[in-house]
C-alpha cells in the first residue's frame, strides 16, 4: 500500500473526498455534499460525494493524493492496521499533508492526527463510528470476493445467551428476501439453529431462515462484508448442479430438513443464466418426503424467462410447475423426487434462484 501512495513533484493540490453523512462543515474549505444512506442490511448503498481541499500546496517529491472519507468501526480499523503513528498537526488539512508526506495510507483527525498503514486495500463500503481518510489507491471499489467457508474468519459472539459465529457475506439480497426477514426474538425463534441473524442498523437483529442463503458460498475475509451471525450448526444441503444424479438420503430423524439450492451462492449471487440447462437431480429416501418450495426465479410476468422448472415423482411427470407454483409446502410425497430445470434464459432477467426444502416424514 505504501508504494502506491506516491507523491510526485510539487504538490499542487491535495484533495479529499467524503463519503456518507456527518461531516463537520467547519473543517472543509470547499463545498460539502452530504450523502444519503438508505436503511437496510446491505452495506454498500452510500453515495459518494466530494470534499476538496483546493488551496493546499506542498513542497515535496510527489504530486497529488486523493483521500476518501470512510467510516469504519474501531475493530475493523484495528484488524486492518499494520502501523500507526501520531503526527503533530493542528488541523485536518495539515494532518492530510503530513501523512501523505510520510507515505501513510490513511489518517484520522479528531483534534489529534493519527496516520495509518494497512495490510490490504480497504473496501469502500465499510461503516462504523470512526471517520478516517484513506488514500484512493488503497481503497478497493470492487465487490468483495468469496473465500472457502473453512478459511473464512469469524468472531465468536453471544446474543441473548446463545452462541453464534459472526461471518461476513459478500452480499445478501435483502430487497428480495425482505419479506422473510423477521425481527429476532429468542422466544419466538424456537429453532434458532435454523436461522441466520443480521444486525440491524440502529440495534437489534433480523433473522432469516437458512433456506434463504447458501452461506458457505457467500462468505468473505474482508471486513466490509455484510455481517451475519450463525449458530454453530448448519443444515445439510445440496446444490442443483449434480445433474443426472440420484442422491440417496440416508435415514435420519423424522423432521430433519435437507435443502437444495438452485446454485452456489443462493442469496448472495444471482442465478447464473447458462447457455442451456438440461438438469435433473433425483432424491430417494426410505421414507416419504414433505416438501417446501421457495422460489425467486420467475419474472414479474410469472414466467421463468425461457426455463421450465418442475418437480416430478416416479411415474408422474411434472407434478408441480415450480415456475408458477406459489411458495409453500406440499403434503408428503412419494419418492423418488426429481427436480428438473430445462431451457435457456430468454431475456436473462434477474433471478435470485430457488430452494427446495425436503423434510423427512414418517415411513
Ligand atoms: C516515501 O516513499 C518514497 C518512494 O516511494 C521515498 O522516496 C520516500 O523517502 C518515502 N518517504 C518517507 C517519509 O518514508
Ligand atoms: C480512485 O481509484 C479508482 C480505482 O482505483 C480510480 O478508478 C479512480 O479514478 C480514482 N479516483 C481518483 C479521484 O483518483
Ligand atoms: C470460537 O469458540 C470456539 C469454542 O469455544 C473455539 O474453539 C474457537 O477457537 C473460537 N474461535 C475464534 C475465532 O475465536
Ligand atoms: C435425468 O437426466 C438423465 C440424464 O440426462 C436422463 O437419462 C433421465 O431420463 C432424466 N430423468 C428425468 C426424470 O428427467
Amino acid at each position: 500500500m505504501m508504494k502506491e501512495l506516491r507523491i510526485k513533484n510539487i504538490l499542487t493540490g491535495l484533495f479529499a473526498s467524503a463519503l456518507c453523512v456527518g461531516l463537520s462543515m467547519a473543517l472543509y474549505p470547499d463545498s460539502v455534499n452530504v450523502a444519503s444512506r438508505s436503511s437496510g442490511l446491505q452495506g454498500c448503498r452510500a453515495t459518494t460525494t466530494s470534499v476538496r481541499f483546493r488551496t493546499l500546496t506542498m513542497r515535496g517529491p510527489k504530486s497529488m493524493v486523493t483521500y476518501r472519507r470512510l467510516t469504519i468501526s474501531a475493530n475493523d480499523l484495528a484488524f486492518a492496521t499494520t502501523a500507526s503513528n501520531n503526527i503533530a498537526a493542528s488541523d485536518v488539512v495539515q494532518c492530510a499533508r503530513m501523512s501523505a508526506l510520510a507515505n501513510m495510507t490513511a489518517f484520522a483527525f479528531d483534534g489529534t492526527c493519527m496516520a495509518y498503514q494497512f495490510n490490504r486495500k480497504l473496501c469502500s463500503c465499510l461503516g462504523g463510528e470512526k471517520v478516517i481518510y484513506v488514500a484512493n489507491s488503497s481503497i478497493s471499489y470492487g465487490p468483495p470476493a468469496t473465500v472457502p467457508f473453512s478459511t473464512a474468519p469469524y468472531i465468536n459472539t453471544t446474543v441473548e445467551g446463545i452462541e453464534f459465529r459472526q461471518y461476513r457475506l459478500v452480499n445478501f439480497f435483502s430487497d428480495v428476501f425482505s419479506q422473510v426477514l423477521k425481527s429476532f426474538d429468542v422466544n419466538a425463534l424456537n429453532i434458532y439453529e435454523d436461522y441466520y441473524l443480521f444486525p440491524r442498523e440502529g440495534g437489534g437483529y433480523n433473522a432469516a431462515q437458512s433456506v434463504y442463503l447458501d452461506l458457505a458460498s457467500c462468505v468473505t475475509d474482508v471486513p466490509c462484508g455484510v455481517p451475519v451471525l450463525i449458530s454453530t450448526t448448519r443444515p445439510t444441503y445440496y446444490i442443483l448442479n449434480e445433474c443426472g444424479k440420484t442422491i440417496q438420503l440416508s435415514p435420519q430423524n423424522e423432521g430433519d430438513q435437507i435443502l437444495v439450492y438452485s446454485h452456489p451462492g443462493f442469496g448472495c449471487k444471482a442465478f447464473p443464466d447458462g447457455p442451456t440447462y438440461n438438469c435433473n437431480v433425483t432424491f430417494t429416501t426410505p421414507t416419504t418426503l414433505g416438501l417446501g418450495y421457495f422460489g425467486y426465479f420467475s419474472g414479474a410476468d410469472g414466467s421463468c424467462d425461457g426455463y421450465t422448472l418442475g418437480l416430478e415423482t416416479s411415474g408422474s411427470s411434472n407434478i408441480l410447475d415450480l415456475c408458477t407454483a406459489a411458495n409453500g409446502w406440499l403434503d408428503p410425497l412419494n419418492q423418488p423426487l426429481t427436480i428438473t430445470l430445462r431451457g435457456t434464459a430468454a431475456a436473462k432477467t434477474f433471478k435470485a434462484g430457488f430452494t427446495v426444502t425436503m423434510v423427512l416424514a414418517s415411513a
